[in-house]
């Protein structure tokens, strides 16, 4: 069951985007693997096909339940989502309460799917420190943190090394790496803090995505960037970082099957 947070101290810098062509890429290569959303902005489905319309998540249902694998939906081949879904104030703030005072929570609810055989799963986050964070990170086995190639991002590089995140080590299993998103060679400051990063992470950075409209008319279509446009910048940026992935977790890469429309049922 490798375990994957996708975070950064940063918002809008691809955590979801790239959260979703992470489970695309691991799931093409034959992995089953599950996205699973922490972010109340309950975006992450929305790449997966689920319509807007769809309410369904676990965090709602957090209270009552305490296996939260029922919750999960299918979308296609070997992918599944388990989304935030629609939670209102109250709910949200005793599903924080309960990952920040109950260690047992999060295990409870994750583990019929933490034990589920070969699943990867791969976790949003929203921006910056959360208890979802702070807890899933006990658990998982890789941090990847997304860095956009800007000076806002450059600025808040110290909070990851700093434990700003979660107040700890980001992860004690792998460690924690970079990914820096939204590189755009046209661009002086984004060739500059792409060096720069390089220089500074060294084989701490994992991999750099271009700048690439694909990417942004794939989210539109609900798509991953493979299927709708497999010849571009982004789908080959994302795949090696997967394939890297694979490789500091131990998994297995296959060749690369290409995917159905989602369909919605349960896990
Ligand atoms: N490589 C890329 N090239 C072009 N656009 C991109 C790229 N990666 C992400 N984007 C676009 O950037 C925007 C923000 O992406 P996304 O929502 O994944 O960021 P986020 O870090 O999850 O944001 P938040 O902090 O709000 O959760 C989206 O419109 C997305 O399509
Ligand atoms: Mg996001």
């Amino acid at each position: 069951m490798p375990l994957i947070c996708v975070c950064s101290p940063k918002g809008g810098v691809g955590k979801t985007t790239l959260t979703a062509n992470l489970a695309y890429a691991l799931a093409r290569s034959g992995s089953k693997v599950l996205a699973l959303d922490f972010d109340v902005q309950n975006a992450l489905r929305l790449h997966f096909g689920v319509p807007l319309s769809d309410e369904r998540g676990f965090v709602a249902k957090a209270a009552e339940s305490s296996d939260w694998s029922q919750f999960v939906l299918t979308a296609g081949g070997n992918i599944f989502v388990l989304p935030y879904g629609e939670a209102s104030e109250e709910q949200r703030l005793f599903f924080e309460e309960r990952l920040t005072n109950d260690e047992h929570f999060l295990i409870r609810g994750l583990n019929t799917l933490l034990n589920y055989p070969g699943l990867i799963i791969v976790a949003d986050f929203p921006p910056g420190p959360s208890a979802a964070l702070k807890a899933m990170s006990r658990l998982a086995d890789l941090h990847l943190v997304i860095m956009q190639a800007d000076t806002a991002s450059l600025s808040l590089l110290p909070h990851v090394e700093n434990h700003r995140l979660t107040g700890d080590v980001l992860n004690r299993k792998a460690g924690h790496y970079f990914v820096l998103n939204q590189s755009d060679n046209r661009r002086q400051v984004s060739r500059d803090v792409t060096a720069f990063m390089e220089q500074k992470l060294g084989n701490q950075l994992l991999g750099v995505i271009h700048r690439d409209e694909s990417v942004i008319e794939a989210n539109a279509s609900q798509q991953s960037v493979f299927d709708f446009s497999p010849a571009s910048a982004a789908a080959f940026d994302i795949e090696l970082i997967a394939k890297r992935v694979a490789g500091i977790l131990g998994v297995k890469i296959g060749d690369g099957t290409v995917h159905s429309k989602p369909k919605m049922s349960g896990f």
